[in-house]
């Protein structure tokens, strides 16, 4: 099998509203590799988070391919898009997207209970990972009764509960204290560590950079 788990080939993104017309990809190319840590900077606007839409295949692109483990999203159905992306990516955003009304465990057990896995299995699944992010005491409290570090514990939960082969993070700690972010940054790599899970991580925190493997600058719709 290919060591390359997601890649985009000469991506290009218009956004046509009307007569107006605004190029945000300008022909990407990237690829991710099996347990490969790659974070994405650059200014606010130069079409990061348009970028990991598209690899995500969350929206499609103008021209260009995308890749998930080998397998081109280019003539596939909605369906076999989501279908790929239910199965090897997982997700985390700024801002949690959790739901408000679900407990941290249903909120993990969801995107089992999705693939049709036996709830009884989803349970247990989802508390070992709850237990690894360091929550097997907040089992059962909703997104409003957690603070926001754990609630982002429970997103990355969310998130790796699958096993996918590569996480797609926008901006994971952008919401979060220095402190809290730093936890979650080290979370981050710990599990990147036990499951080898590949990660793209959109980040404007230099720090972390020494954390990863490789650092792609965007400039206006390209990567440098
Ligand atoms: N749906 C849309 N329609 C029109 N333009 C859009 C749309 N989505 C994004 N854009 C434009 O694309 C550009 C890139 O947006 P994007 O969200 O990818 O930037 P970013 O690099 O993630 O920025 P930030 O660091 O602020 O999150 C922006 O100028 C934005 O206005
Ligand atoms: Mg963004």
């Amino acid at each position: 099998m290919s060591d390359i788990v997601l890649a985009a080939h000469d991506l290009h993104k218009n956004f046509v509203e009307g007569a107006l017309r605004t190029e945000v990809l300008k022909g990407v190319t990237v690829q991710v590799k099996r347990g490969e840590k790659v974070a994405i900077m650059g200014a606010s606007g130069s079409g990061k988070s348009t970028l990991l839409h598209m690899m995500g295949g969350l929206d499609q692109a103008t021209s260009g391919e995308v890749v998930i483990l080998g397998q081109s999203l280019t003539n596939l159905t909605q369906e076999a898009i989501t279908g790929l992306r239910e199965r090897h990516l997982g997700f985390v955003y700024q801002f949690h997207h959790l739901l408000p009304e679900f407990t941290a465990l249903e909120n993990v057990i969801l995107p089992l209970a999705l693939r049709k896995i036996v709830l009884k299995d989803a349970q247990v699944q989802a508390q070992d990972i709850l237990t690894k992010v360091g929550l097997q005491h907040r089992y059962h409290h909703r997104p409003s009764e957690l603070s926001g570090g754990e609630r982002q514990r429970v997103a990355i939960a969310r998130a790796l509960v699958k096993n996918p082969v590569c996480v797609l993070a926008d901006e994971p700690t952008g919401n979060l204290d220095q402190h809290t972010a730093a936890e979650v940054w080290q979370l981050l790599l710990e599990l990147n560590q036990v499951f080898n899970t590949a990660l793209l991580v959109v980040t404007h925190d230099e720090r972390l950079t020494r954390h990863v493997d490789r650092v792609l600058r965007m400039e206006d719709g390209r990567l440098l």
